[in-house]
């Protein structure tokens, strides 16, 4: 029998847990870091940017449980080993993995060249794929974990940048098929879909863009990355053991009809 209250005990701790989070110099990666870190886990981060990457490793070593930076493109299998390989040297295993990184483009399907196309769906799907191709069996062999693939509200509508729409969709897909297959293996996978969030991948808008964008949000604002961190770090855990194969939306409540909203005012 459970103990009176036993069912309350937190669940949110990832001490002795091993996460690999891509895209983690900058933006909503550092802080799916910082939330993974702070919950107990070792981070090994991954990134093009190898003085962002360099200065959050340093930054999280307060935290105790270990962390180290491997610059990595997630386009490039052989990065993809190195990885892996890092953290089995490193930390010993590896039970959770955040492919977070990701890339926009600003043209539409008139404009945008094929090689745009193909840069933004390599490096969010292809990226992604090979990520879990690499890692999945080390996560089984750690005894089972969870894989968080960072879509976007853009995978649960639409963006006007093509690629990025596709990918975004292709991730929730992928997410779905990869839930099935890795499932008896303990692992859990699931995708995240960020809204309109104050990152440095926003900082092209306009200031009448964003005021636009946060005018049909129903919490009047955007979101801080913070809050996609808090998300990330609730699915690796304990906590959410029973959730695989769903897609979670942190958006400020945009895909509740923020489009429709848009649609009836420019009739
Ligand atoms: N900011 C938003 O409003 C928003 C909304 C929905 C979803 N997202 C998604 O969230 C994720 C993080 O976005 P963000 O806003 O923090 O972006 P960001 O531009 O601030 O950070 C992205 C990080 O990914 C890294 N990166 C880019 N290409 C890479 C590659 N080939 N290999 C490894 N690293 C690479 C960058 O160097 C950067 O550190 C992305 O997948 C993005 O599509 C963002």
């Amino acid at each position: 029998m459970p103990e009176p209250g036993g069912h309350i005990r937190d669940r949110t701790s990832l001490d002795g847990k091993v996460a690999v989070v891509t895209g983690a110099a900058r933006g909503m990666g550092a802080e799916q870091a910082r939330s993974l870190a702070a919950r107990g886990a070792a981070v090994l981060l991954a990134d093009v940017d190898a003085g962002g990457g360099r200065a959050l490793a340093a930054e999280l070593e307060e935290y105790g449980a270990g962390t180290a930076f491997v610059p990595a493109d997630v386009r490039d299998p052989a990065h993809w080993e190195t990885i892996r390989e890092t953290a089995l040297d490193r930390f010993g295993g590896v039970h959770v993995l955040v492919n977070n990184a990701g890339v926009v483009g600003h043209r539409r399907i008139g404009r945008i060249t094929r090689a745009e196309w193909q840069r933004v769906m390599d490096i969010n799907l292809k990226g992604a794929f090979l990520g879990m191709k690499t890692l999945a069996p080390d996560i089984r062999d750690a005894g089972g974990g969870s894989i968080v693939n960072v879509s976007s509200a853009a995978g649960l509508d639409q963006h006007p940048d093509p690629s990025y729409t596709a990918s975004k969709w292709g991730l929730r897909g992928l997410t779905k098929t990869a839930a099935q297959e890795f499932g008896p293996w303990r692992i859990r996978v699931n995708s995240i879909h960020p809204g309109y969030m104050d990152t440095p991948m926003n900082d092209f808008a306009s200031p009448a863009l964003r005021a636009a964008k946060v005018s049909l949000l129903p919490l009047g604002r955007p979101g801080e990355a913070w809050e996609a961190g808090e998300l990330v770090a609730f699915l690796a855990s304990d906590a959410a053991a029973f959730i695989t194969g769903a897609e979670i939306a942190v958006d400020g409540g945009w895909t509740s009809g923020a489009q429709a909203t848009e649609a009836r005012r420019m009739r």
